[in-house]
């Protein structure tokens, strides 16, 4: 008898990848039989310039369109309610997101709350969402959250302090126009932070619990590309062939991610994003080794591969050397792409590790970490990251 706990699921949306994609929308807009879009986006995508060619697409379409920008960079529950009346005020029946994380997340839940009708904190967890969203189509213009392909939204509950994580297979996108020209107007610090959270995306998503055959082959190559490209990019923010390599592998540590789940790295960074208000990939770089110092013996097995991919060259070392071999790649390609901060000089004091400990335990990343966590197992991991 096959256990059936060891079987795999993989979800994504139609994936259209390469330079130009964005101006397909209209066209795929229409192929849902719809009016009105709810275009949602933020300033800096907007002063950037590229909102203007999905309006376009749109008008050539004869699809109309409202535009949505009240999007901070960690999307609060609040803006999604907005976001929620004027899809209603407009009579809108499609979502298009064009940004990064942020708008895409409160993109998805606009999606869930206009068919739910309920508030969007209500739908914390995994599989909470009863009814279907509207279609979605995202263009993103960075390269790391992969809200583009996953089935992850996290949206930040301001009253609380804290980030939560709606986990469902009704959010991942129906569309997503992966444009590698997007993420030309990217500033090298917002690449650094996105490709390393998309790093950490590919890693945790290896090490899951929930990882499978359908997931690993993806969160592998997504590793490779970014060592092997995302220092080089820092260096050289316009050129083109590294971009695309570093969305490609934003591409494939999300959907490996998007189905294998996360781990440590992301409940504790949703704890620290949420209190303090800070960006995500940051809070992901200044944790990634310290859960791996963690987890590494209760999983050697699967980080050894995770080591491989990062280019160390195993032969003849113990698992304690792979270990912190690991560990130092890490630290490496961090001070490589200039991130050098840690909690403390993000504004982190010892005295908000209880309360972060304690929220990152209710995180639902926590459940396919590789290790079993306490909020007192937490707790030292933040310490040592201070
Ligand atoms: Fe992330």
């Amino acid at each position: 008898m096959p256990n059936l706990l060891n079987l795999r699921k993989f979800v994504a949306p139609e994936i259209i990848f390469g330079a130009g994609a964005r101006m397909l929308v209209g066209k795929y807009a229409q192929q849902f039989s719809v009016e009105k879009a709810l275009l949602v986006t933020d300033p800096g995508v907007i002063a950037a310039g590229w909102l203007e060619d999905v309006q376009q697409s749109l008008q050539q379409n004869g699809i109309a369109y409202h535009v949505f920008a009240d999007v901070s960079a960690n999307p609060r529950s609040t803006e999604v309610m907005l976001g929620a009346e004027v899809y209603h005020q407009h009579s809108c029946n499609i979502i298009i997101a064009i940004g990064g994380g942020s708008p895409m997340d409160c993109a998805k839940g606009i999606g869930i709350v206009v068919t739910n009708n309920l508030d969007i904190l209500k739908f914390e967890g995994v599989d909470k969402i009863q009814l279907p969203v509207p279609p979605l189509i995202f263009i993103p213009t960075t390269a790391g959250s992969s809200a583009d392909v996953s089935q992850f939204c996290i949206i930040a509950n301001q009253q609380e302090r804290v980030k939560i994580a709606i986990i469902s297979k009704s959010i991942v996108p129906d569309v997503s126009l992966i444009d590698t020209e997007t993420t030309l107007t990217m500033d090298p610090y917002l690449t650094a932070c996105t490709g390393i959270d998309a790093l950490v995306h590919a890693i945790e998503a290896f090490v899951s619990t929930g990882s499978g055959v359908l997931t690993d082959m993806y969160a592998l190559e997504a590793i490779k590309l970014i060592r092997q490209h995302l220092p080089g990019l820092i260096k050289d923010p316009t050129n083109v062939a590294l971009k695309e390599n570093i969305m490609l592998a934003s591409m494939k540590s999300g959907l490996a991610f998007s189905n294998a789940i996360l781990g440590a790295v992301h409940a504790m960074a949703h704890s620290l994003g949420g209190y303090l208000d800070l960006a995500h990939g940051e809070c992901n770089a200044m944790l990634l080794e310290h859960v791996i110092n963690y987890n590494f013996d209760s999983a050697v097995d699967r980080y050894k591969p995770v080591a491989e991919a990062m280019g160390i060259e195993m032969k003849g070392l113990t698992s304690n050397a792979i270990k912190h071999q690991l560990i130092a790649s890490i630290e490496t390609l961090k001070k490589e792409v200039g991130i050098m901060n840690q909690l403390r000089q993000k504004g982190v004091h010892a005295s908000d590790i209880p309360i972060l400990s304690k929220k990152a335990v209710q995180d639902a990343c926590l459940i396919t970490n590789p290790r079993k966590a306490t909020a007192e197992d937490i707790k030292i991991i933040f310490e040592e990251a201070m």
